[in-house]
């Protein structure tokens, strides 16, 4: 399973890097706004493009079709690890199709439904990202969409992968992980806390403790 850091905090990019497992970065323009203390938006994505050897998911705000595939290639341009993050709407369907057919990798963000991620996979999405949290936040159970997308993808022969995103706790990992899904995108909290056990720190400090008894 690959492992994206869903942020645009370069602190939180480096630490993950310095791990040695993360494969990407996703974005949103919440993520970015938070991290506007640190410089303009270019600034800031071309730090993190610079960084990341893997995909790095930027999402375009228009939401016509001739002004999201103009923002999706300025975008493009700024790296070849850029993928572009876009709504599954009407007109981000088409422009899914447009971008595809120029080579342009896409993200299909916002996905709720199992539909929106079938219609996202055969208009060329490179990527679609239902997402978990929000779903189970309002009843639902999130993780249902991402095993019905890993059954319709495998039904069809979709190339498409799955990113689980809207991640909030490790259990959400470990669902994913059992669902096969390809990729997990997580806040850096989610990341930090898959390593967390008090048995280890518990049991490091009982070999420290004897370990201070032998003779050297
Ligand atoms: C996905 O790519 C989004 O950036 C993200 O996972 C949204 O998560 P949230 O619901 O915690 O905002």
């Amino acid at each position: 399973m690959k492992i994206f850091l869903d942020t645009a905090n370069i602190d939180e990019i480096r630490k993950s890097l310095a791990l040695g497992i993360l494969d990407g970065v996703t974005t949103n323009p919440t993520l970015i706004s938070k991290e506007s203390h640190r410089g303009t938006f270019r600034e800031i994505v071309m730090q993190i493009l610079r960084e990341v050897p893997g995909p790095v998911s930027l999402e375009v705000t228009s939401l016509k079709h001739d002004e999201m595939v103009k923002e999706a290639e300025e975008l493009a341009s700024l790296g070849n690890n850029v993928v572009i993050k876009l709504p599954v709407t009407m007109e981000g369907l088409k422009v899914i199709k447009t971008l595809s057919t120029k080579g342009i990798r896409t993200n299909a963000t916002l996905v709720f439904s199992s539909n929106q991620g079938l219609l996202a996979a055969k208009a060329g999405a490179s990527y679609v990202s239902p997402f978990v949290g929000r779903l189970d936040d309002i009843g639902e159970y999130g993780m249902r969409v991402v095993e019905d997308l890993k059954t319709i993808f495998k039904n069809y022969n979709y190339s498409t992968e799955i990113i689980v995103a809207s991640v909030r706790h490790p259990i959400h990992v470990y669902e994913a992980s059992l669902i096969g899904a390809d990729i997990v995108t997580m806040p850096y909290q989610v990341l930090e806390k898959l390593l967390m056990h008090p048995k280890t720190d518990e049991g490091i400090s009982r070999f420290l403790e004897d370990w201070k008894k032998v003779r050297l």
